[in-house]
């Protein structure tokens, strides 16, 4: 698993290290993720990873709550003043040891599986399958190629949830650089 330090040291070096809030690339693949929700609206949702808030932001809009975390306070701090709503809940933590009781409407896995061990991708997979509504979605967005911080590539992330028992895609997107799925209950 990449520490929390490693982060830590990432936002010390930039307000925004992926330049989520400055990038075409982000902000197209953001518009995509949140067009590929097969609702309109949703309960209970949970983001974890959420850096800076720019995906939140667009997700607040369709969630009628919305838990997003990270474990580095200062991208919280600024993803609290891009989203202010009351429905939103900003907290410093790590999945998979901090996870809400469910049941969960929406959880967004962004940019997030491969930095956790093998061991950490199951735990997180074992807290969806428990706390997912039956009428609930997963989604899942990487990068896919390969990077030193990286534990597995994008593609295995999303393999090893994607062959997983008890879970089907409604949404596959694939393209050369990221790759988009969203999941229901089998
Ligand atoms: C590449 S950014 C992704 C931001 C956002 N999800 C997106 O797709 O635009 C990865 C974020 O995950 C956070 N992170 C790293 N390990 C985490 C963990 N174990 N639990 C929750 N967030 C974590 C990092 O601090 C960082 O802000």
């Amino acid at each position: 698993m990449t520490s929390a330090d490693y982060f830590e040291g990432l936002y010390a070096e930039s307000s925004d290290p992926w330049q989520l809030a400055e990038r075409e690339y982000e902000r197209r693949k953001h518009a995509l993720t949140v067009a590929s929700l097969p609702r309109e609206r949703y309960g209970h949702g949970f983001e974890p990873g959420c850096s800076i808030g720019t995906l939140t932001e667009m997700l607040a809009g369709r969630c009628d709550t919305l838990l997003a975390t990270d474990p580095v306070s200062a991208p919280l701090d600024r993803a609290r003043t891009r989203v202010p709503g009351s429905h939103v809940q900003f907290e410093r933590q790590s999945v998979p040891d901090d996870w809400p009781t469910g049941p969960l409407d929406l959880v967004v896995l962004s940019e997030l599986l491969y930095y956790l061990s093998a061991s950490g991708r199951v735990q997180v997979l074992a807290h969806v399958m428990d706390t997912l509504a039956p009428d609930g979605h997963l989604v899942l967005v990487h990068w896919r190629h390969p990077f030193e911080a990286a534990t597995c590539t994008g593609d295995q992330a999303h393999r090893e949830i994607v062959e997983c028992d008890g879970l089907v895609r409604v949404v596959e997107h694939i393209e050369e650089d990221f790759r988009l799925d969203v999941l229901a209950r089998g």
